[in-house]
């Protein structure tokens, strides 16, 4: 495979011509006339809800896209949520978490994944994570189970799967409820079925920074018919199949989606289906890239995962390779060639003010012994994120490969040129 060496100049950073001067970026989230029909359609109707009985909830615009999204993910059920916070914590009760629980969540993941536990009084207990996939070790979830433990939450990171074969057995050898947290993995496939079709429920999101979007809202997918049933009742007010429209049988939240989300998702779903192939693709091609110039890796390569989707291409930063310079600092850098990347999240969730400061009955703080050393390693010196849209970008993909190139060959002049002027920034 060819190298391209063409922007070994001057870093941007240091007055180069940044390496992404001049490429178009294209609008996200795409849309035209199949969105807007669809919408206008609801509008017509003149039914803007989807209804208030299982029936009429399936016959809705909603439901024909719960359908398609459950079958593109080899899941029996889905239900269409507000959110993808909503549909975790729709999730855990449904599968029978009580306030006093505790439930096993990833260290490294956006904040909801957890925060989903303590909106229902249960305790979320943290799980770290492998330096090579970024991934909940499933090594640690099993050190977190104890007797108060009721479920086990995994996220898929950036799209990316965690080893499913180990999580879901010992899931079963612990008989505990598993629950995906799919925000990330739209699309995403281990060994052929897809992502949140392997645990009790998988959770996603349709935010708007996500692969598949409405703005917002969520799914909750599930082959069980039991648990169907419950995560029916828990999003529609505590009301049952079985029972009048009025007659309510838990305390529950309206959690349903709106007929306008129904009807972009479905549109957008169809052109999902093709960009997520697109984005492997390209991604496959990144990859390769990056291995041939080093020190910026993508994540470590594992065949069971059948299908890519992706809400962030993970790398793997090796200060090393340039001449030590922190990881902030090639952020920067790279964030001047004119690239889209980031740090992510910054912290392990344990460390965000919410659990930082949650305490105990007793005034004790929850989380001050909590130690997740990878994915704070992780946090601090390695991950680096690109997010999913350029991945439809060729020549983007290109100039951060040009970039990762031109500032490895520049990296001592780099690193000197940052000792002058000193990181005065908060460590996040
Ligand atoms: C991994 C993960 N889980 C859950 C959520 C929550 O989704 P929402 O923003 O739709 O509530 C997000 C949203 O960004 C996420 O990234």
């Amino acid at each position: 495979m060819k190298r391209a060496t063409s922007h070994t100049g001057k870093p941007a950073i240091l007055g180069g011509s940044p390496t992404a001067h001049g490429i178009k970026r294209e609008a996200w989230p795409p849309h035209g006339v199949p969105e807007r029909k669809a919408l206008l359609e609801v509008l017509e109707s003149g039914k803007w809800w989807r209804g208030g009985t299982r029936r009429e909830m399936a016959q809705s615009v909603t439901g024909r896209f719960e359908r398609e999204f459950a079958k593109w993910h080899g899941a029996r059920h889905g239900l269409c949520v507000t959110n993808g916070t909503a549909a975790l914590e729709l999730a855990l009760r449904a599968a029978g978490v009580e306030a006093g629980d505790e439930v096993v969540v990833p260290a490294l993941s956006f904040v909801a994944t957890a925060t989903a536990v303590p909106l229902i009084g249960a305790r979320a207990v943290f799980a770290d994570a492998v330096a090579e996939t970024y991934q909940t070790d499933p090594a640690a979830i099993e050190a977190a189970i104890g007797p108060r433990t009721r479920a086990i939450l995994v996220v898929h990171y950036g799209g990316y799967c965690a080893d499913l074969d180990r999580i879901t057995k010992l899931a079963r050898r612990h008989k505990l409820p598993l629950i995906e947290d799919c925000a990330h993995a739209q699309g995403s496939q281990w060994r052929g079925r897809g992502a949140g079709s392997w645990g009790d429920a998988g959770c996603f999101s349709f935010q708007m920074s996500k692969a598949l979007t409405a703005g917002e809202g969520g799914i909750v997918l599930s082959n069980s018919d039991v648990l169907a049933e419950k995560l029916y009742s828990y999003h529609h007010l505590g009301r049952l199949e079985s029972q009048g429209f009025y007659d309510f049988h838990r305390v529950a939240w309206n959690m349903r989606m709106t007929e306008w989300q129904g009807a972009i998702l479905g549109e957008q779903l169809k052109r999902v289906k093709k960009l997520t192939l697109v984005k492997q693709r390209n991604a496959e091609w990144l990859a390769k890239q990056l291995d041939l110039v080093g020190g910026l890796l993508p994540l470590k390569r594992d065949p069971r995962i059948t299908r890519r989707g992706f809400y962030y291409f993970l790398m793997r930063y090796d200060a090393r390779d340039f001449a030590n310079l922190p990881k902030a600092r090639f952020v920067e850098a790279l964030q001047a060639e004119g690239l889209p990347v980031g740090q992510a999240y910054g912290r392990p969730i344990q460390k965000n003010p919410v659990f930082a400061e949650m305490r105990d009955a007793r005034g004790r703080k929850l989380y001050a012994k909590t130690r997740t050393p990878v994915a704070e390693r992780i946090c601090a010196q390695t991950q680096i994120a690109l997010g999913h849209t350029a991945l439809l970008n060729r020549p983007l993909l290109q100039a951060l490969v040009d970039g990762v190139a031109r500032l490895k060959a520049h990296a001592g002049e780099l690193a000197e040129r940052f000792k002058e002027k000193p990181d005065t920034r908060a460590a996040g």
